[in-house]
């Protein structure tokens, strides 16, 4: 099992990388910068009671064919035993900008870059949420921790979606397959999940939790378009760790949700219709990221300046 390649080739893999620095740290564990046949790769090495995150990860990477431009490309996982300690580590390509959620703390965006950023992401997405048929095909996938964290951009300015720990299938859904003591980020949590009105046999109801997500990542962006400096949603409303009942006052009892851009260009208009359409309390409201992708390339085909 694992990467899909023989165990004897599997095996050998994580021996023939070497860990060079220590980039990210987090609840989940340990990003690294490694090399690997003269590449640098990412190394994500996992807290061991957060296994069932990277089983998940692998299982997704593996069994499906997850290449596209917009989505982290994998190389492949390892399972070792180093004195007793079970080490697990997800192996894929390295991106030296990091995260979108670093790269919005330390730069302004002109608006070209922020519709770079904004199509790239929901591209991404777009491949992940659709079904496609045939031999090259790949089910439908849900995300289910979509934030500013969880996407990396990359050297051409595009963005691709990391951090599958959570994602799920319709199967999965279907067989109840959900048993990962790992939430979503509480931050990042629909008014469905925070209400737990949320339908959980429902594989399209995953899906809207990721476009209300989204809609938050699309703020965060627009922001740094507008020169503004960096905030987190709901930085005024919550602490910084906010608590489940925190959220739950803030987006289901007050309703409230970011402050769109005010800015009069069209665009921007534009970009703050579209987030209050996908952020909106009743999810059959939130456009498909198709719908998005179509909105957003005409926003960006009519912007002239
Ligand atoms: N941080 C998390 N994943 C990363 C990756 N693949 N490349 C660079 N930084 C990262």
């Amino acid at each position: 099992s694992g990467s899909g390649l023989p165990l004897m080739v599997q095996r050998t893999l994580a021996k023939q990388v070497t860990l060079i620095e220590c980039v990210g740290k987090g609840r989940y564990g340990e990003v690294w910068r490694g090399s690997w046949c003269a590449d640098s790769v990412a190394v994500k090495i996992f807290f061991s009671r957060d296994e069932a995150s990277w089983r998940r990860e692998t299982e997704v990477y593996s069994t499906v064919l997850l290449r596209h431009d917009n989505i982290l490309a994998y190389i492949g996982s390892d399972m070792t035993s180093r004195n007793s300690c079970t080490q697990l580590w997800l192996i894929t390509h390295f991106h030296p900008l990091g995260s979108l959620y670093e790269h919005l703390n330390r730069t302004t965006l002109t608006r070209h870059q922020m519709m770079v950023i904004c199509l790239s992401t929901v591209n991404g997405l777009l491949h992940l949420h659709t079904d496609i048929h045939g031999t090259q095909g790949k089910p439908a996938i849900a995300h289910r921790d979509i934030k500013s964290k969880n996407i990396l951009v990359k050297v051409n300015g595009e963005c691709c979606i990391a951090d599958f720990g959570l994602a799920v299938t319709r199967q999965h859904v279907q067989d109840q397959q959900l048993h990962n003591p790992r939430q979503g980020t509480k931050r990042y949590m629909s008014p469905e999940m925070l209400e737990q009105t949320m339908n959980l046999q429902c594989f399209d109801a995953y899906r809207k939790c990721d476009l209300y997500a989204l809609a938050l990542v699309l703020w965060e962006v627009c922001r740094a378009a507008n020169g503004r400096e960096y905030r987190p949603p709901f930085h005024e409303l919550v602490p910084q760790d906010p608590s489940f009942d925190d959220m739950r006052k803030v987006v289901c009892i007050d309703g409230a949700r970011p402050a769109p851009p005010t800015d009069t260009h069209p665009t921007m208009v534009g970009m703050a219709n579209l987030m209050r359409e996908c952020w909106h309390q009743n999810p059959s409201v939130r456009l498909p990221a198709l719908r998005i992708k179509k909105t957003l390339l005409k926003l960006a085909t009519n912007d002239n300046s």
